[in-house]
């Protein structure tokens, strides 16, 4: 469903920067797939390859059968509203508004009937243990609950590709834990081909594989047997070879 091919990505400017060299990924419908390494190693400029927000220098990008790259700009807002979704590690919530405002947001957007708007809020915030305070607004909310407004959100209108970027960044381990068993659960129900990034090794034990970039390339990929605790420990011993700011967890688990 998703195909990176050989995708450079070179940020202009006075400093020439040289974010992702010859990154090619293949993804299968309905996979969940996570996206590791240190910081600075390409993972936001990657999923911005996917998400449209940037262009790549050099390589392809296909969804679903479509290079979204070569389409004209209407055409590409039309994509990006039915194909994607997007979840941000700073909720990117619109604190006026109420949490069902926020989430029918992408429909409002379609031109979708009220009624219809309420039915489908109501429905997914059921899912996601938020039908109580549709109301309020995110301010009055608490980080986790606001994050499980920002998945509703993305969730709403059946993306076939969810993009996470941190979306456990910002959470204390429990909320977390509920945020990764969320969306464990939206991609095994409703085939949600999923691509998180992200610094903790706990939620990315939920994917079913880990990509590692290092240095804005390839580095390696594990996959997730039947048990999530073994492949976190798999988890642990990759970023303590890969390096980075994960030294600190390396050291203590190899001394
Ligand atoms: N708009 C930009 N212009 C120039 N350089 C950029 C830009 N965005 C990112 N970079 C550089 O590209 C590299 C990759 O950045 P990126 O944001 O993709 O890293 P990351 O893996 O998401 O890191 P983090 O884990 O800290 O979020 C970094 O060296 C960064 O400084
Ligand atoms: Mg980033």
């Amino acid at each position: 469903m998703l195909e990176i091919d050989k995708v450079s990505k070179v940020y202009g400017g006075k400093m020439a920067h040289r974010a992702l060299t010859d990154v090619s990924l293949k993804v299968e419908d309905g996979e969940f797939v996570g996206i590791m390494g240190p910081s600075g190693s390409g993972k936001t400029t990657l999923l911005n390859m996917i998400s449209t927000i940037d262009e790549p220098t050099s390589g392809e990008v296909v969804i679903n059968g479509e290079n979204p790259h070569n389409l004209k700009k209407q055409k590409l807002a039309e994509f990006r509203r039915q194909v994607l979704g997007f979840v941000f590690q700073d909720f990117n919530l619109l604190p006026t508004l109420s949490i069902e405002e926020n989430i029918v947001l992408p429909l409002t957007l379609e031109g979708e009937k009220v009624k219809e708007m309420e039915k489908k809020s109501l429905q997914i915030a059921r899912k996601l243990g938020i039908e109580e305070i549709l109301n309020k607004r995110i301010t009055e909310v608490s980080g986790g609950q606001a994050q499980r407004a920002a998945i509703a959100r993305a969730m709403i209108h059946e993306p076939r590709l969810l993009l996470a970027d941190e979306p456990t960044g910002n959470l204390d381990s429990k909320s977390s834990k509920d945020v990764m068993e969320l969306l464990e659960t939206m991609n095994k129900e409703e085939k949600t081909t999923t691509l998180l990034v992200t610094h903790d090794p706990q939620a990315a034990s939920y994917c079913d594989r880990v990509v590692f970039i290092r240095d804005g390339k390839f580095y390696s990929e594990i996959h997730r047997g039947e048990k999530r605790q073994p492949f976190f420990q798999q988890i642990m011993d990759t970023l303590a070879f890969l390096g980075g700011e994960h030294d600190d967890l390396s050291s203590v688990r190899h001394s």
